[in-house]
C-alpha cells in the first residue's frame, strides 16, 4: 500500500497560491486537499468555488474538497465545475448521505464520507458501496494547527476492518494534527491517504517536509 500525501492549502499563504501549489506538485504531493467552511457547520469560514477554480488553473493534481458545510449539495454542481475531483461530505450534515454521495459520483468526482471524532463509524456502514473515500477526523475540524486525538488510531483501524469486512476499496483519510509524530501511528493502523496542513508549510523545508512524511510511512512496518 502506498501511503498519499495530500497538503491542506489551508494553512498555505494565500498571496502566494501559485507558488505554494508550485511546491506541492514539486514535492510530490499526491493531491490538494481543500477545506471548505461556511461559518455554521464549523466556527470557521475559508473559500469556496474561486478557490477551487483557481487552484484547477494551477496544477493537474487531483483536488480533494473537504466540505465542512451545512447543506452541502447546494454546492455539488458548483465544485464540480470549478475542478473539483472528489468531495467529501459531513455525515453529521448529511441527512440524506447516500442520495448526496451518489450524486458526486453522478457528477464525476469520487465520493466522500467524514466522521467527526465524536460520530460513530455505524453512520457510514450502510453507504460502503457508495464511498470512493472514507475520512476520519482526527482533530474536530474547523481550524488547522490543532492537536492530533490520541485516541484516533483506534477508530482508524476499526474503519480499516469495516472497510475490509465490505471488500470496499475506498481510501481511508485522515486529517487533523498529522505530523512525523503522528503519521505513523495512523498509517499503522491502516490508513492510506494524510492530509497536513500545518507540518507542510510551517516547515522550514515544506517540499522536503511532503517526503519526508510519505517516508515515515514507508519505513514503518
Ligand atoms: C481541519 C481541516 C484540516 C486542516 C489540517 O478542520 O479539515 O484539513 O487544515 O489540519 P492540520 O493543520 O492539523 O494538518
Ligand atoms: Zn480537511
Amino acid at each position: 500500500m502506498k501511503a498519499r500525501i495530500a497538503p491542506s492549502i489551508l494553512s498555505a499563504d494565500f498571496s502566494r497560491l501559485s507558488d505554494e501549489i508550485a511546491m506541492c506538485v514539486d514535492g510530490g504531493a499526491d493531491m490538494i486537499h481543500l477545506d471548505v467552511m461556511d461559518g455554521r457547520f464549523v466556527p470557521n469560514i475559508t473559500f469556496g468555488e474561486k478557490m477551487i477554480d483557481a487552484v484547477r488553473k494551477l496544477t493537474s493534481l487531483p483536488l480533494d474538497v473537504h466540505m465542512m458545510v451545512e447543506e452541502p449539495e447546494k454546492y455539488f454542481e458548483t465544485f464540480a465545475g470549478a475542478g473539483a475531483n472528489g468531495m467529501t461530505i459531513h455525515v453529521e450534515a448529511a441527512p440524506h448521505l447516500q442520495r448526496q454521495l451518489a450524486r458526486i459520483r453522478e457528477l464525476g468526482c469520487t465520493a466522500g464520507a467524514a466522521v467527526n471524532p465524536g460520530t460513530s463509524l455505524v453512520t457510514v456502514r450502510e453507504v460502503i458501496s457508495d464511498l470512493d473515500l472514507l475520512l476520519v477526523m482526527t482533530v474536530n475540524p474547523g481550524f488547522g494547527g490543532q492537536e492530533f486525538i490520541a485516541t484516533s488510531p483506534e477508530k482508524v483501524a476499526r474503519a480499516r476492518q469495516m472497510l475490509s469486512d465490505a471488500r470496499s476499496h475506498a481510501a481511508l483519510e485522515v486529517d487533523g494534527g498529522i505530523a512525523r509524530d503522528t503519521i505513523a501511528s495512523v498509517w499503522r493502523a491502516g490508513a492510506d491517504t494524510f492530509v497536513a496542513g500545518y507540518a507542510i508549510f510551517s516547515a522550514s523545508d515544506p517540499k522536503a517536509e511532503i517526503a519526508a512524511l510519505r517516508n515515515i510511512c514507508m519505513e514503518t512496518a
